[in-house]
């Protein structure tokens, strides 16, 4: 089984890049210390990737976002390819908040998914629903997926990372609160069974699916083992370098 793979969503967090860079130096020195037996990615906004990039040696780093273009006139927007270029190895995409406040549609999260994965990045792709009324994983999140992946061939699943995150779990809304871990586990198998649905069983089972919402070093254990998530997506636990270093310990001892 592959390690358990840890994000750290900075959104658009700290103000300074000398914060970021004591931020990533010391999430460094936990991973050294606690974290051989799992992957960890850091997601800084854009102007500090570069500084990131200087504070990790072991851990990679990715972006918050990308467009489908290679190049050109498109002002504002940063390209796969640019990523790639400046050695960022994975980027979040289709994120609750792009989605519901800065106007993304289904069919932009899809362009940029295929432009991203065509790219060799590993695409962590956000699906979630707005509200659950009972205890079913709602139908939005089968749609979002299904529209993602339209078009996008088999082979590429392989650098697919499906983050289910729901938005009324996540820390900064009023009265979030984490999923459970055997909800958790029902959005896994309903994922599974679209990409089964889509491609194929064996595409499917080999799927890496983390969890997204309020992960804490107190409850991440129960998402990656009664909930069968593969990893997960962290918000504001990752601005906390110690609060991190405890997830990140915690997902290495739990593989
Ligand atoms: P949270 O954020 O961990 O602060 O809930 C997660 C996210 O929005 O990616």
């Amino acid at each position: 089984m592959s390690k358990y793979l840890i994000v750290a969503n900075w959104k658009m967090n700290p103000l300074r890049q000398s914060d970021a860079y004591v931020l990533a130096s010391r999430v460094e020195d936990g991973y050294l210390k606690f974290g051989k037996n799992v992957d960890v990615v850091i997601c800084p906004p854009f102007p500090y990737i570069a500084v990131v990039s200087t504070a990790v040696k072991k851990i990679k780093y990715g972006a918050q976002n990308t467009f489908w273009a290679e190049k050109g006139a498109y002002t504002g927007e940063v390209s796969p390819a640019q990523l790639r270029d400046i050695g960022a190895t994975h980027v979040i995409l289709g994120h609750s908040e792009r989605r519901i406040h800065l106007g993304e549609t289904d069919e932009m999260v899809n362009k940029k998914v295929r432009a991203a994965l065509d790219h060799g990045l590993s695409t962590i792709l956000c699906i979630g629903e707005s509200e659950r009324e009972d205890g079913e994983i709602p139908a939005i999140v089968g749609e979002e997926l299904v529209s993602a992946l339209a078009g996008v061939k088999k082979q590429l699943l392989k650098n697919l990372i499906v983050c289910y995150e729901p938005v009324w779990a996540i820390s900064t809304g009023k009265n979030a609160r984490p999923d459970t871990p055997d909800s958790a586990f029902r959005a896994v198998l309903f994922i599974r069974k679209i990409i089964t649905g889509l491609y194929d069983r064996k595409t499917a089972d080999l799927l890496r699916i983390i969890y997204g919402g309020s992960v804490r070093k107190d409850n991440l254990y129960g998402f990656l083992t009664e909930g069968k998530m593969q990893g997960a997506l962290v918000g504001g636990a990752g601005l906390d370098a110690d609060e991190f270093t405890g997830i990140i310990e915690i997902a290495s001892r739990a593989r």
